[in-house]
């Protein structure tokens, strides 16, 4: 298995009972504090380019606040990121049969006020979207900021989990979720590992 580039610190079989048990998983400090320290810095100074997530094809829609940056090669300290989950897709295609063949992300800036109302990342199997995997890049959370990530487990027990800096909050794209209004500015990656690598 090609587990040697991941950090120490993902407990891959944790992950994969996760999964399987409940439909989500969580990794804790998933980096060295220097590389988060970088992609802090690559996310804060790319800022300006950032888009309102809620325009899409001049359609404006009133589920979501937030800010987005996709991500290319471009950024070079969000690629490595992206790197790792494409050779973590590798073990849910081994354990899973998930025929996970890319990984697409962008980063999102939810500043005071923003939010993501409830919804799926994959409706009724409507894309190839077939894991979800968002990683906190603010370097500081309080409990008490808001901006938590609701979801429903597959077993449809909810959870409230904090964004909590250098996490990674990974879970089925087809459960229903959502991102409670923040306090304080909010950084992340939201990373979907898909199926077809020609659709985007
Ligand atoms: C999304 C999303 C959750 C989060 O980007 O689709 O649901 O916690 N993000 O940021
Ligand atoms: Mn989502």
């Amino acid at each position: 298995m090609e587990t040697a580039f991941l950090p120490t610190t993902w407990n891959i079989d944790q992950v994969v009972e996760d999964l399987n048990e409940h439909g989500f998983a969580l990794i804790d400090d998933a980096y060295p504090l220097s590389y988060v320290h970088e992609l802090a810095q690559e996310c804060t100074s790319n800022l300006n380019s950032f888009r309102d997530a809620a325009i899409q094809n001049g359609v404006v829609s009133k589920i979501r606040s937030d800010h987005i940056l996709w991500i290319d090669e471009d950024l070079k300290i969000a690629s490595q990121h992206i790197e790792l989950l494409d050779q973590f897709s590798k073990i849910l295609n081994q354990n899973f049969y998930l025929g996970i063949k890319q990984v697409e992300a962008h980063f999102a800036c939810y500043n005071a006020g923003e939010f993501y109302a409830l919804h799926r990342d994959n409706p009724q199997q409507k894309n190839d979207r077939v894991i979800s995997a968002v990683y906190y890049l603010h370097e500081e959370w309080q409990d008490d900021w808001g901006g938590q990530l609701h979801l429903q487990d597959k077993n449809d027990l909810w959870h409230i989990i904090q964004p909590k800096p250098n996490r990674i909050a990974m879970f089925r794209s087809d459960l229903m979720h959502e991102v409670l209004a923040a306090k304080h500015q909010r950084l992340s990656i939201t990373a979907w590992l898909r199926s077809n690598a020609d659709l985007l």
